[in-house]
């Protein structure tokens, strides 16, 4: 029987992936995705409790959370791995020596050129899924042999290129620009969702928001209470140095985006930020003064389950949305 190209390639039994969640995304929630048949993957501070600029630590947590999906899980899972820049590129080439010394399965590269770790990645026998922004980064990305490219459009919660390209538009874009898989992600949260991205040519899911509100993510109780509270409006694109975030829209981010209008020096801007970052809101429980990433599907999501139920509602309802479709199809012309 023919299976799903991402299935196929990492040997998952859904192609639905738990996107990495910097502080969110620790060892539990990874490994309670990738035993309900999906991918889970562990973000870059998974399972920290506090922040450091240690090079050395920085990657002995990392190695402490993958043995504890390994100790959790016999299935696959990724680790997410933020190239970086200049300086900055110290932390990304530790965690790389670590997840080949744990012989990881999969490892997602964001922020970064997709040539900076894939064939060093891949020779230690990993599979490498680059996120990109548009068609010309993912064609890029294949050239340089990445096994799969995420796409994630505007909609999506956390940082990305100032590109405002919706999943609607980018996924259709990049599964035309390149022949190796693709993953999309940026407003999904159920079957419906799921479908209509099939629909746009992805091969695999990508879901990050819905599975930071579920019990076993690392994300404070207050974090998941607000964004069941959430509204229908209730998230906010925050423009930063080099990259664009969505938000969930609160007190920290009308003060910040209020500064910024008011011409605040940047130098200001970069404390303010520090001062109010995910850290205090995800891991502290600041939902309304600190930056709590999330993305516009927050206003969707009414319930706090285990990620295994979100995997399950999904396969579920996928059939009865095909069917309902199927019946829209079949009374589409009228005349
Ligand atoms: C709280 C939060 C933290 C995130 N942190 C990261 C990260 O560390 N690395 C990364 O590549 N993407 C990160 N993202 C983006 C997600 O991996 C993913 O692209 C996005 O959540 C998909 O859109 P959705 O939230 O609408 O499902 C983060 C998203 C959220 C909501």
């Amino acid at each position: 029987m023919a299976k799903s190209r991402i299935c196929e390639l990492v040997g998952i039994r859904y192609p639905i992936i738990q996107a990495p969640m910097n502080w969110v995304s620790g060892a539990g929630l990874a490994a309670a995705v990738s035993n309900a048949g999906g991918l889970g993957t562990l973000g870059p501070n998974a399972g920290a409790d506090s922040i450091t600029a240690d090079v050395e630590l920085t990657g002995e947590r990392l190695r402490e959370q993958i043995k504890k999906v390994k100790s959790l899980t016999r299935a696959p899972f990724a680790v997410n791995v933020p190239i970086g820049v200049g300086d900055a590129m110290k932390y990304s080439k530790k965690c790389v020596e670590v997840v080949i010394e744990e012989a990881v399965p999969v490892v997602i590269t964001s922020v970064g050129g997709p040539n900076v770790y894939t064939k060093t990645l891949q020779s230690a026998g990993i599979k490498v899924f680059h996120a990109v922004s548009t068609p010309k980064h993912a064609k890029k990305s294949e050239a340089v042999g990445v096994d799969a490219v995420v796409c994630e459009g505007f909609e999506a919660g956390g940082h990305k290129g100032f590109t405002e390209l919706t999943t609607m538009v980018l996924t259709p874009m990049v599964a035309d620009a390149v022949k190796i898989p693709v993953i999309t992600g940026g407003g999904i949260c159920d079957g419906r969702g799921v479908l209509a991205a099939l629909a746009l040519g992805a091969d695999a899911v990508y879901l990050g928001t819905r599975f930071m509100v579920t019990q076993e993510s690392e994300s404070h109780q207050n974090v998941k209470e607000a964004i069941v509270r959430a509204e229908d409006v209730c998230t906010v694109s925050v423009p930063k140095d080099f990259m664009l975030a969505r938000d969930l829209s609160n007190t920290f981010t009308r003060e910040y985006l209020e500064m910024r209008r008011s011409g605040t020096s940047a130098e200001a801007l970069s404390v303010f930020l520090a001062d109010h970052s995910q850290y205090p809101g995800q891991h502290l429980g600041d939902a309304d003064n600190a930056e709590i990433c999330c993305g516009q599907v927050a206003g969707l999501i009414g319930d706090v389950p285990a990620a295994a139920e979100v995997i399950n509602d999904i396969i579920k309802n996928l059939f009865s949305v095909l069917e309902e479709v199927k019946q829209k199809l079949a009374d589409f012309q009228c005349r």
